[in-house]
């Protein structure tokens, strides 16, 4: 029960070169997404008062058990439909629908500037595991990834009918 959403064409070294980092990046995913998340929090704070796990809590963000499974969520969920853009031609959502992670985003008041962060946060943790592999277009692929995710997304953030 996957969601689509019809997009632009995804070339093949573009693939090529997201497959290859996210198969570098795979086994530290946990790390790699809770530094993404703090990168978040630190340009945007604001963002903090999203999350319901984070608002109500004592605990010190970063040691907060429940952003890191979240954290991880959102991370792997992009890498992945990074990867089934150039398959499917399409952006496939494992586990929830897009019309529910549309449901959820609008509920919690996520807004264009939020996704923005979120998308130049998610483009720095890509750099680490193989430096070397780094490259403008391994970045841009990341980031049309991304847009295209958010985008579909995007689309589903209305109230429930
Ligand atoms: C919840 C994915 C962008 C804030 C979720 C969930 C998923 C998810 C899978 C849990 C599913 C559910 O409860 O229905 C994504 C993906 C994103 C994205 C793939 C980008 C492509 C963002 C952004 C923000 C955000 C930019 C704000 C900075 C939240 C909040 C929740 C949530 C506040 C609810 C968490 C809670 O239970 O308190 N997201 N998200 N998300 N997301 Fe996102």
């Amino acid at each position: 029960n996957s969601g689509s959403f019809n997009v632009t064409a995804f070339t093949e070294e573009q693939e090529a070169l997201v497959v290859k980092s996210w198969n570098a990046m795979k086994k530290n995913s946990g790390e790699l997404a809770l530094k993404f998340f703090l990168r978040i929090f630190e340009i945007a704070p604001s963002a903090k008062k999203l999350f319901t796990f984070l608002k109500d809590s004592d605990i010190p963000v970063e040691q907060n058990p429940k952003l890191k499974p979240h954290a991880t969520t959102v991370f792997v969920m992009t890498c992945e439909s990074a990867v089934q853009l150039r398959k499917a031609g399409k952006v496939t959502v494992r586990e929830s629908n897009l019309k529910d992670l549309g449901a959820t985003h609008f509920k919690y008041g996520v807004a264009d500037e939020h996704f923005e962060v979120t998308k130049y946060a998610l483009l720095e943790p890509i750099k680490e595991p193989v430096p070397e592999m780094w490259s403008p277009e391994l970045k841009n692929a990341w980031a049309e990834a991304y847009d295209q995710l958010a985008a579909a997304i995007k689309i589903e953030m209305k109230p429930p009918s």
